[in-house]
């Protein structure tokens, strides 16, 4: 049975052709418009007491349609009938979302990618959305997308790095704490993510933005380098560049790393960079990844222009690009990339947000850019009186704006974004919706 519904289906969602992917199209349909399962970052305080984490959000957006469904339901397979919906609500706007009372609960990932390299292709996790009126005409599922940009070569591949739409994680080491004295997952003020680096991957990201801080204290070189949000250590460096190798040693993905910041024990009183440190990380890389990178002096193409195609550094099987933030330490080490420019609002208002963003993005990349890639930060910063007062928390803050960051990129981002980095990625599309753009803007070329 499920067979045969999955033939029928792709066969049924190929004829609709247009702006989806292929592989997309067997989990992901729609007669028009389309449906999506995001996973609501913040808690929610239970009547009873107690929280709920992880709430499934079903989403929708019929804004296209000439008729919107009566109604949207979570499912736990392939939505077949309303009769199997674990819960059904009304629709009653043209877009929208509702947060379920369920739990993602334990996200094992599917199809083997659990614990290492599994299925090509993409594979939804458990909670599927449905949504129609008699009949379910539009679902899709809660998906890892582990092998996009192999899936989606034949489309995408003569595009420049510059000219994708790369989904990204911001802070994205700060995931857990893993120091001597703490491994907390959840806090209000440092946790930006709450999936593993190889997770992240296994769902599609491929740019991280890493700040990395240096301690002199620890007697080994390697133990002295760590991811950390600001000033706070959250997780040693070197397990995080494993995951990245496994991925890379396992896969045909490109995968973008920024060193973003060095909050701490990089640079002297006077601003001057801490050489040995530098190189310390710099060796730390080639030891860990060094196979796999794709230096700026090989691969680099002219200032103000998109770097190379995707299909050079996939047959070249160069497929790490680091960039970093000092040019004066890029000047001395040409296999980094430049100072890749963020796009940063450094504002606590989503409103101040978007004006910023949608400014920018459609100004980027600046004509004289020595980085053919541009991020844009898709999140709120909190303030220090809100950290002092303990007003929200990361969590909410990305529960504000990233329904908006999904919408935003279908449409107004979409000419000209580059790299979206956002924060519990989970809670937003843009995996899904930047495949879907990147493809498109494949087919225009
Ligand atoms: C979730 O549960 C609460 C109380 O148990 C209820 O009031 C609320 O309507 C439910 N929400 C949804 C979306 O089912
Ligand atoms: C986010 O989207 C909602 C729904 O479309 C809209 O009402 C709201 O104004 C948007 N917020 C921002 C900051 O753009």
């Amino acid at each position: 049975m499920a067979v045969s519904w999955y033939v029928v289906a792709f066969f049924a969602a190929s004829a609709l052709g247009a702006s989806i992917a292929p592989n997309q199209q067997i989990f992901e349909k729609s007669t028009c418009g389309r449906v999506w399962v995001t996973i609501h970052s913040p808690n929610i305080r239970l009547p009873g007491g107690g929280n709920l984490h992880d709430a499934i959000e079903l989403n929708w957006d019929f804004s296209t349609c000439s008729n919107i469904p009566m109604q949207i339901g979570l499912f736990n397979n392939w939505p077949l009938s309303w009769s199997q919906a674990l819960a059904v609500y009304t629709v009653d706007s043209s877009e929208g979302f509702v947060i379920t009372n369920v739990s993602l609960g334990e996200s094992k990932l599917p199809a083997g990618w659990n614990t290492g390299t599994g299925l090509k292709g993409p594979h939804c996790l458990w909670p599927w959305v449905g949504a129609g009126d008699n009949h379910i005409r539009a679902h899709n599922c809660l998906k890892i997308q582990p092998t996009w940009m192999e899936d989606n070569a034949e489309r995408i591949n003569k595009l420049r790095i510059g000219e994708l739409v790369i989904p990204g994680t911001h802070n994205a080491g700060a995931w857990r704490f893993d120091t001597e004295i703490s491994t907390l997952s959840r806090d209000s003020f440092v946790l930006c993510q709450d999936r593993s680096i190889w997770a992240q991957l296994v769902h599609g990201i491929r740019y991280f933005d890493f700040r990395i801080a240096y301690y002199d204290f620890y007697p080994r070189e390697e133990d002295r380098y760590w991811l950390n949000h600001n000033l706070i250590r959250v997780r040693p460096l070197v397990p995080l560049l494993r995951e990245i190798r496994a991925f890379l040693d396992s896969t045909k993905e490109v995968v973008f790393l920024d060193a973003h910041h060095f909050p701490m024990g990089f640079y002297h009183q006077d601003g001057a960079p801490i050489r040995e440190v530098h190189m310390g990380l710099l060796r730390l890389i080639q030891r860990e990844l060094g196979p796999h990178i794709a230096s700026a002096s090989q691969f680099a193409t002219a200032h103000g222009t998109r770097g190379p195609t995707l299909q050079t550094l996939v047959d070249s099987d160069r497929r790490l690009l680091f960039s970093y933030v000092d040019n004066n330490i890029v000047a001395g080490n040409r296999w980094l990339w430049p100072i890749l420019p963020h796009l940063w609002a450094n504002t606590n208002s989503p409103v101040e947000l978007f004006q910023y963003l949608d400014r920018m993005i459609d100004s980027s990349p600046q004509p004289s850019s020595r980085s053919p890639l541009f991020s844009a930060m898709a999140q709120t910063t909190p303030s220090v009186l809100d950290i002092i007062l303990l007003r929200g928390s990361l969590r909410d803050n990305a529960d504000n704006v990233n329904r908006n960051v999904t919408s935003r990129l279908a449409s107004r981002w979409r000419q000209n974004a580059n790299i979206v980095s956002s924060d519990f990625f989970l809670a937003n599309d843009v995996v899904d919706v930047s495949i879907a753009i990147s493809v498109d803007r494949s087919n225009r070329l």
